[in-house]
This record gives C-alpha cells, structure tokens and sequence, in this order.
C-alpha cells in the first residue's frame, strides 16, 4: 500500500477550477455532433478548462465515445487536458440489465475502466471515480482493481463520488481516495455541516462539487434572489458567478463541475475564481438560501 500510495501521489495530474462535466453534451442534453464537441473543448481549453468530467453511462452509454472520436481528431497533446471518468452504475434497459444496479467486482471495474480508456481514445484516465456507494461493495475488490490501474499507469488518480463519511473510512482502509464528487452548491450546502467537508479536508480528499449552480435557477426564491442580484451589483459579477464565488470560499477547495453547453457561461465560471466573497457576505447568501441566520 505504501508504495502504491507513493506512486499515486506522484503520478497525480493537476485539475483545472472549475471541471466542465460533459453529461449533457451528448444524447442527454445537446446531442452535439463532433464539430460541436470539438469548438466546446476547444472553448474551454482556451479559457483554461481543461479538464473534462465523464461517466460510462452519460449519453445511455454513449457519450464518452462521442466526445473521444472528436478529441481523437484535434490531434491535441495528451497532457494538454485531463480525463475524469466514473464507473459502477449499471442502468435499466442496457447490457441485459434487469434493474438498475451497482457493480464493484474487481473484474467489472478493470473492464469498465478499460472501455472508458477506448471510448475517449485515450491511454490513461487522469481521475477515475466509482460513480455511487453500493451496500453490496467489497473493498478488497475495488482495492484489487485500482492497484492494478494504477500500477498499470492506466489511471492517474482515483476517487469516489457521492460516498459519506463512512463509506470513504472504510474503502480508505485499502486505497488512497484523492478526490470525492458530490452534490455541494448554495441551495445544497449539507456537506458544509455534516461533517463530510470537514472530514475530506482532515483525510485532504478533494472535493469536486457537481451541480454547482444547485437548483438557483430552477426553483429560485424571492429572498435568495434578492441577495444574490444584490452580491452580483456589488462584486460586478453575474448571479451565477455568485454562486461559484459562494463555493471558492470554502477552506476545502472544492472544485465546480459546471454542466453548461453555453461558451459565455464557461468563461463566466472560469472569471468567477477571481471573486473574494467578503465574509459576511458569504453568510448573507448561507442564510437567504438557508432561510434563517446561524445559530
Ligand atoms: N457524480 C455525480 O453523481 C454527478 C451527478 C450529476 C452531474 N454530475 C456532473 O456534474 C456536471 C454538472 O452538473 P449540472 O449540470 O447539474 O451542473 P450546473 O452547472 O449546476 O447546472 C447546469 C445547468 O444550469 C444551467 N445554467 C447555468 N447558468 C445559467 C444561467 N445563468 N441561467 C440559466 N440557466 C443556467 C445550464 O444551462 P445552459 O446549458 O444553457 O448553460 C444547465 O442546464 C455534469 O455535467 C456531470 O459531469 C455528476
């Protein structure tokens, strides 16, 4: 373990703030054809994005060969842009499946990993996830696997997603976990009291924050709005700028895994690094969106 822990942490590939997640981009969302994938990452490469988050599943299974066929032609160098993927969510209707379930076996992981590596026409993943806890997962499978991927050189860095507290404690009894991706954003800010942040930051697990944007603009309540306009007048910023800016305060360094297929809002997250969020001001917008002030 200690030698592998080693090799991890040097073979480790630095993340670009925010990710562009890519769940959307294909058959459940935009359906871009290949010149269209090729001018979003070229987008996002320019303004620095450059790394991509993917799972076997997105597109009905089809998406990460969709955006590989289109990398694969702009001839980029590899180490120009990094590659998340996620494996383990075995859906209905696919694959014989006869319900939606979870798969952990060490086979079933070295397998899907090596189908992601295909469809991205790639040689490694920079970060490979197990995309949602199983009650069923062994760890001594999944440690099987991932030491083997990463020795392998076949993976970069590993992590999990959507895991709690107990859940990483017990797959960290055999592996290293670098990152976990779960729902955090202003509207969806348990993580920042349940201990989960605090615990990732103590075992310096990454976060990355996927839906970062949280249900702002789907369900938007008066108050929160009041105050998020009144924080995008102060800091000259856009409201979702805001809410970006409200996760890049956080001590833990959470990364947004932004979901847009809209350019102007790609560079838009990428310029919201660069807001301070003054202190009050960040628990101004905790209590609008919380509906009541601290204790
Ligand atoms: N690990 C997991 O379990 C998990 C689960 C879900 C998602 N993910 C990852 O996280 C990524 C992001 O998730 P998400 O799509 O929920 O994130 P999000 O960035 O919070 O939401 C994106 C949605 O918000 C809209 N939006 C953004 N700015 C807007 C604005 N100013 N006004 C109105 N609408 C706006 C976007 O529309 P436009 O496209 O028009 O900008 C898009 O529909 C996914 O692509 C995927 O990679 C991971």
């Amino acid at each position: 373990m200690n030698e592998l822990l080693a090799q991890q942490k040097m073979n480790k590939t630095k993340i670009s703030t925010p990710i562009q997640g890519c769940m959307t981009w294909g058959k459940w969302g935009a359906n871009f054809a290949t010149k269209a994938y090729q001018q979003q990452i070229e987008v996002c490469l320019d303004l620095g994005v450059s790394t991509f988050d993917h799972a076997d599943i997105y597109g009905g299974y089809t998406t990460e060969a969709e955006f590989g066929k289109a990398l694969a032609e702009m001839n980029l160098q590899r180490d120009s842009f990094q590659l998340i993927s996620k494996c383990g969510i075995q859906m209905e209707n696919f694959r014989e499946n006869a319900t939606k379930h979870y798969q952990y076996d060490a086979a079933y992981i070295l397998k899907s990993a090596e189908q992601s590596l295909q469809n991205l026409q790639t040689d490694y993943l920079d970060v490979f996830l197990l995309h949602r806890p199983s009650p069923l997962m062994q760890v001594t499978e999944i440690q099987k696997a991932v030491a083997q991927l990463l020795q392998q050189g076949k993976i970069k860095g590993f992590g999990v997603s959507n895991f709690n507290i107990q859940q990483m404690a017990l797959l960290q009894k055999v592996v290293s976990i670098d990152y976990n991706q779960i729902q955090i954003a202003l509207t969806y800010s348990d993580s920042l009291t349940n201990g989960l942040l605090d615990y990732m930051q103590t075992h310096q697990i990454q976060p990355m924050a996927w839906n970062p944007l949280g249900s702002y603009f789907k369900s938007i309540t008066p108050k929160l709005q009041k105050s998020v306009q009144k924080m995008a007048t102060k800091y000259k910023a856009t409201e979702d700028q805001i809410l970006l800016a409200w996760l890049h305060k956080h001590p833990s360094q959470i990364i947004p895994v932004m979901g847009t297929t809209n350019s102007n809002r790609v560079q838009s997250a990428k310029e919201s690094t660069k807001i301070q969020l003054e202190l009050q001001d960040w628990f101004v917008l905790w209590e609008a969106a919380r509906g009541k002030q601290v204790d």
